[in-house]
């Protein structure tokens, strides 16, 4: 990624960056998109990832899907933590990777859409590449991959930067005291698990997944292209991200405030329909590095 231009450096207090995106979606959403991505994969892919995958996750993506979360309150880890997320200017509801790429220390590409080029191109290279031998730790670059792919789908990781990407916004959910970031990562989807699927993830997961093959059954190859036959495309994923927070997760989400049914009936479908995006495009992506008949082919 090339950029021109001076960029605009926010610092903001250590402080503020160790508070700053405790999770990221919360362990369900994580979970989700990845379940919904292993039902789009190539038999390419499926047999490549089951390669990578540590034995841990016995064979199933979503079961690796929150390790990079797991892993970024260790010390060795920590340079990881401003990979899930990028900050955006308050209120101008778009996002440019050149003036927003970067941590607090003004270390440039150091953001989730940064880290998704860095993992694509690692796998990529060593799959598509002449020279398939990687200096990279593969297994690494496939779970970072799946993890930020879903947080770059989450609207308030393309926050802003002056409240932290509603880390900084003290609400209630319904009676309880949380911060409007946590609400989109957990409680929406927590609340929906509760009061609509039984208590049953998988329940919700299944319900997204009807709808993959109903409702937006139109949507899909738009969702998963990503023009001129570039192989990920993050920038758009971040821009439909903040257009959504704006439009969605800030508003009438004032620091102070209840939300309550009628915010989250209202942005529940909004949630479902990002968790759906994220799957579909993680398996696409997943499907064009993986893919060996641009190999054949050039054979
Ligand atoms: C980071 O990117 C900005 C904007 O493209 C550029 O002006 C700046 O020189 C870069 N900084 C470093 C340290 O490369
Ligand atoms: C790219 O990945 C490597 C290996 O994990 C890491 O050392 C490097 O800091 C990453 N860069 C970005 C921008 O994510
Ligand atoms: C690759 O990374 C995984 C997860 O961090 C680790 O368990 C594994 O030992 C690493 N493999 C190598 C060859 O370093
Ligand atoms: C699906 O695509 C149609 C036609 O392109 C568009 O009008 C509609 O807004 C899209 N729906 C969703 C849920 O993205
Ligand atoms: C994009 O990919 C399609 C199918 O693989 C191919 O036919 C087309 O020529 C490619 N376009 C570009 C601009 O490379
Ligand atoms: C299914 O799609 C419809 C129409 O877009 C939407 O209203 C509903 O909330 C969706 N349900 C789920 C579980 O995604
Ligand atoms: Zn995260």
């Amino acid at each position: 990624m090339g950029c021109n231009g001076l960029l605009w450096i926010g610092r903001v207090l250590i402080l503020m960056l160790l508070v700053h995106e405790v999770v990221g979606w919360g362990k369900d959403g994580h979970y989700t998109v990845c379940k919904i991505a292993e039902g789009y994969l190539s038999e390419d892919a499926v047999a490549a990832v089951k390669e990578l995958l540590p034995p841990s996750a016995e064979g199933e993506l979503a079961a690796v899907c929150s390790w990079a979360d797991d892993i970024k309150w260790y010390y060795k880890w920590h340079w990881t933590s401003p990979l899930h997320y990028v900050d955006t200017p308050d209120f101008k509801c778009n996002y440019n990777y050149c003036r927003d790429c970067h941590d607090s220390d003004g270390h440039n590409n150091s953001c989730v859409t940064g880290a998704i080029f860095n993992y694509t191109s690692q796998l990529y290279s060593a799959y598509q590449g002449s020279n398939p031998q990687s200096n990279y730790n593969l297994t690494e670059a496939l779970m970072f991959l799946a993890h930020y792919i879903g947080d770059v789908h989450q609207p308030l990781h393309v926050g802003f930067l002056g409240d932290l990407g509603g880390n900084s916004i003290t609400v209630r959910w319904y009676r309880r005291k949380t911060n409007l970031h946590h609400v989109w990562d957990t409680n929406i989807i927590d609340s929906a698990v509760k009061t609509f699927y039984g208590s049953d993830l998988a329940i919700m997961i299944q319900a997204i997944q009807r709808n993959i093959t109903d409702s937006w059954s139109n949507n899909i190859s738009s969702w998963e292209s990503c023009g001129n036959n570039r192989t990920v495309c993050p920038n758009l994923y971040a821009s439909e991200s903040v257009r959504l927070a704006c439009l969605y997760a800030y508003r009438n989400a004032t620091p102070g405030s209840t939300l309550e049914d009628e915010y989250f009936l209202s942005r529940l479908p909004i949630v479902e329909k990002r968790l759906a995006q994220g799957g579909i495009r993680l398996a696409a992506v997943l499907n064009r590095i993986f893919s060996t008949e641009v190999k054949i082919a050039q054979a």
